[in-house]
């Protein structure tokens, strides 16, 4: 019982202490500079004959052992940036021991990964590299492929005055990568000052979710990607789902800390309503049962099925668009009656 009102007292703090809260929300022009959200920017100052680059890069199965696979074969650019399934297949048919988070607004995230064992994004490149799922290459291996075509060699010359080399390879990709920011989201002009860019229902949605307390960890430009926290803080979610693995024990891998057991880069919610399914293990199919299982696991609450669906419709307004196109679920995604039937409203 102790236990449970220090938690609670842990989320109320976390809740209160770095955010200001604008609960006037029946004003005619409120006041949205000091939500516990911000819009996304544009990256600046990005060069554009590097970005194409990397866009190349991204889409380059040369960059893998077998000349097999690339970034984008896990990572969907024109959809979500991410997979549509619980986890992505890896070399040899292996499946990888998580699921695949969206590429899009990942420069935005404190670290890298489910466990934040890449501290950036060039690191990031370095885990796929040297990964025996992934490309399970060396970067000496790369050089030599790509100096082997002209093209290539062209490309590179005109940005790089040492040519071709792995930390050009890394910067080029990572360029890219920067570049990758979803804008002008329904929820971003509302905050910006467009009061009728959301409906009464998801303003209402919005409401709950930082009235519940999701805002404690899903806070900032991301909605999320800037804290540490643990999966199961008032209910145990992997002893509920059984069969433990490794990767369940989340950022303990990392620290061998045991007070990181289960903890996991809280996740961005930007593009939450197109990747399906969720968490580190893609056990969860709908966006409605991902916050059912966050209001009782995270939060200690029963919430109801009317405030899981404004919430929902609150996260709907978050994904904006790329290059000018709007964003969204793979085609390829089945959908089951319940998900067919809500992502109608
Ligand atoms: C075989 C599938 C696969 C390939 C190929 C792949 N990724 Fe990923 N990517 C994943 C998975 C799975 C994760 C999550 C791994 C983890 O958290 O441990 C991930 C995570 C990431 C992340 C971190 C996102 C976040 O929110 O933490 C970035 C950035 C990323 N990948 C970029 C790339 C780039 C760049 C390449 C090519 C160099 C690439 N990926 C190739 C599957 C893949
Ligand atoms: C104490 C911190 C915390 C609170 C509070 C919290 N979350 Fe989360 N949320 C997390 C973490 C950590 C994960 C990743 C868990 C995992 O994948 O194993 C997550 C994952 C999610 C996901 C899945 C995202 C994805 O891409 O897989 C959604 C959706 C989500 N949260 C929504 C919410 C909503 C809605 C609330 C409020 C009802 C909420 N969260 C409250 C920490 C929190």
């Amino acid at each position: 019982m102790t236990e449970h009102i220090m938690k609670r007292l842990f989320i109320t703090t976390l809740l209160l202490l770095p955010l200001h809260i604008n609960a006037n929300d029946t004003t005619e022009k409120p006041d949205l500079s000091h939500e516990p959200i911000q819009p996304l920017q544009p990256t600046k100052n990005l060069n554009h004959d590097k970005i194409a680059l990397g866009k190349k890069l991204f889409h380059e199965p040369r960059l893998s052992r077998d000349s097999k696979m690339s970034c984008a074969t896990c990572h969907n650019l024109k959809f979500n940036g991410a997979s549509h399934c619980a986890r992505s297949t890896g070399r040899d048919n292996i499946e990888l021991p998580v699921n695949t988070p969206t590429v899009f607004n990942s420069t935005f995230n404190h670290r890298q990964f489910w466990d934040g064992r890449a501290s950036n994004l060039q690191e990031q490149v370095n885990f796929v590299v040297n990964g025996h799922r992934e490309f399970a290459t060396s970067w000496a291996q790369i050089v030599k492929k790509l100096k082997q075509d002209t093209s290539y060699i062209n490309d590179f010359r005109k940005i790089y005055t040492n040519g071709i080399s792995a930390g050009n390879i890394r910067d080029a990709i990572v360029t890219f990568e920067r570049s990758l920011v979803t804008l002008n989201s329904r929820f971003d002009r509302y905050l910006l000052g467009d009061i009728k860019a959301i409906t009464k229902k998801e303003k209402a949605g919005y409401k709950l979710f930082k009235s519940y307390g999701c805002v404690a960890c899903h806070q900032g430009r991301n909605v999320g990607g800037n804290l540490f926290m643990k999966l199961g803080v008032f209910a145990n979610y992997i002893a509920e789902r059984g069969n433990p693995t490794t990767a369940d024990q989340g950022r303990f891998n990392v620290t061998g800390d045991k007070r990181d057991h289960n903890v996991f880069r809280v996740p961005s919610l930007r593009l939450a309503a197109y990747t399906a399914p969720y968490f580190h293990d893609g056990s969860v199919n709908t966006l409605q049962e991902a916050i059912k299982i966050m209001a009782k696991h995270q939060l200690g609450r029963n919430i109801s099925d009317h405030d899981i669906s404004l919430i929902a419709a609150f996260i709907k307004t978050l994904p904006g668009e790329y290059a000018g196109q709007p964003l969204g679920a793979l085609p390829d995604k089945v959908m089951n009656p319940e998900e067919a039937e809500q992502s109608k409203q």
